[in-house]
């Protein structure tokens, strides 16, 4: 924890131009988390009042941050113009308290803490008017700020503004500053709008304390931490970068991928040790993965919990599920919104579960649909079983207890209640309650006609000599009489 009086301000305004998105940038998810809520986070672990700019779109960034903060008093100032990050920061001043004012571009999400607590110690311990972190990069036409340095002044060279050559101004400036309260209400009213533009650039106060002889501090740091997002293409390469490291975190702890490169981990997801996680998964959102399970290649798991020693085969997803201990499910399943699946259950290929709860030991192996149901321990679904929930207006329950068997292709019309150990006859349509330990067959009696084979067969061979000789008649009418 920091004692020193700190304040945090991020800067979320920007139009996102650059994106060509339509949409702000601050609100795009990276590994499942939207960016504004990275720098967010990290000031809370740190427990640093936080003040958020905002403008362009900014009920969309203040939807994310007050659903993810329900009861927390972060403060919102709004940016009602975009000129420029100095412009943003001067918008807060209303709410400057604590001796040192963190400024933090709301767009670089990759940022840790400790780097954060470095750049805070180092301010301190030089009593810096401005600290600022910075960082190697000697990539031609990125969008960064340069440091130039020309005999005791330093200062940010916008990339617009900059002609230099990048090796020799190899450190760029990451955006994110510490600043002390007292230089910057004194100095914030000089930063300049530059020729070409009416922005106001909060880097033109690192000019300022350089003319005037304040102490300037840098905390190099590598650039991968500081990576600015600007474009899609810039979120990519971060994207990468932060998917890596959770992929790297799980490893250390036990979990094997068998093709780490192409495989997605959202930085929420948990996976117990000992887990098999095949190429192409995809593990979403707020998703729980026991221990010594086996996800193989191209599911897609979002928002669920799967208990230890589950199988998920080949191409399955799911969806918002509780998935209890050792079940087995796919391939290609699809399980989702509000299912319950309980303990050593499979459910097989091509059966599609929504909103129900599946008993432990219970089975459906192939080719079923089953929607807003209740379904009982020990229960066997056949072959094509289909739960008819919708009425044409609205949903309907099913209930089938503990034991039931469905024989295939049954078509269960709810709302439905079959009983414990009710046996249903394959092909049937059930639409009214079955007792428990009945059989209930609900299909059309089969007759055998016998013989009748043959009387058929000779009857479609008597058609077909019949048709023949009528064609025949038509084409001999029709043939001109060249005689
Ligand atoms: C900024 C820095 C640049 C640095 C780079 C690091 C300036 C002038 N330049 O450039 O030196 O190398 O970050 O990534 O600061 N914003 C507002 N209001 C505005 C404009 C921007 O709140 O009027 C917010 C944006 O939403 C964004 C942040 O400020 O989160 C930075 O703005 P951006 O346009 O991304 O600045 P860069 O061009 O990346
Ligand atoms: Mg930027």
């Amino acid at each position: 924890m920091i004692q020193e009086s700190i304040q945090a301000v991020i800067l979320a305004a920007g139009k996102a131009t650059r994106f060509h998105t339509g949409r702000t940038k601050l609100i795009e998810p990276l590994c499942g988390q939207e960016m504004i809520l990275y720098s967010t986070q990290l000031f809370k672990a740190l427990q640093i009042p936080i003040t958020v700019v905002v403008g362009y779109q900014k009920e969309l960034v203040q939807q994310v941050l007050t659903t993810t903060y329900p009861n927390d008093s972060l403060s919102f100032v709004v940016q009602e113009e975009q000129k420029g990050t100095g412009h943003a920061l001067l918008c807060t001043s209303h709410t400057w308290h604590a001796d040192h004012i963190i400024v933090i571009n709301g767009d670089m999400p990759l940022i840790h803490a400790d780097i954060m607590q470095q750049l805070l110690a180092t301010h301190h311990a030089r009593n810096a008017a401005i600290s600022f972190v910075v960082a190697h990069n000697t990539q031609p036409n990125t969008g960064y700020g340069r440091i130039v340095r020309e005999g005791t002044t330093v200062q940010i060279i916008e990339a617009k503004e900059f002609s230099g050559d990048v090796a020799q101004h190899s450190l760029i400036n990451a955006g994110i500053y510490v600043i002390k309260r007292e230089f910057l209400e004194q100095h914030s009213a000089h930063i300049r709008t530059l020729p070409h533009g009416n922005e106001f650039y909060i880097t033109d106060l690192v000019k300022i304390a350089s003319d005037n002889h304040f102490v300037i501090e840098m905390l190099e740091v590598p650039f991968d931490r500081v990576r600015g997002i600007n474009t899609l293409h810039e979120l990519h390469d971060a994207e990468l970068v932060q998917r890596a490291e959770i992929i790297r975190y799980w490893m250390a702890r036990g979990v094997r991928f068998a093709s780490p490169e192409y495989t997605y981990v959202d930085l929420q997801v948990t996976i117990g040790a000992g887990t098999i996680i095949g190429a192409g998964v995809h593990l979403l959102k707020h998703t729980t993965i026991g221990k010594n399970c086996t996800i193989k290649a191209f599911s897609v798991i979002e928002n669920s919990t799967l208990a230890d020693g589950v199988i998920v085969h080949p191409h399955s997803v799911i969806n918002n599920a509780h998935i209890k201990e050792c079940v087995q499910i796919g391939p290609f399943a699809h399980i989702k919104e509000q299912v319950t699946i309980e303990d050593h259950a499979v459910v097989g290929n091509f059966v599609e579960m929504k909103e129900t709860q599946f008993g432990a030991r219970s089975k459906a192996k192939h080719l079923s649909y089953l929607g807003n149901a209740t379904i009982g321990s020990d229960v066997n679904i056949g072959a094509g079983t289909i739960v008819c929930n919708h009425d044409g207006t609205g949903k309907q329950e099913t209930n089938i207890k503990e034991g039931a068997y469905i024989g295939s292709n049954a078509t269960l019309i709810a709302p439905l209640t079959i009983e414990e150990h009710a046996f249903i006859a394959a092909g049937s349509t059930i639409t009214n309650p079955v007792p428990a330990h009945a059989l209930a067959i609900g299909r059309a009696r089969q007759l055998n006609k016998h013989g009748y084979a043959i009387t058929l067969k000779n009857k479609r061979a008597y058609k077909s000599l019949t048709f023949n000789a009528a064609q025949q008649t038509t084409n001999d009418t029709n043939t001109p009489d060249h005689s």
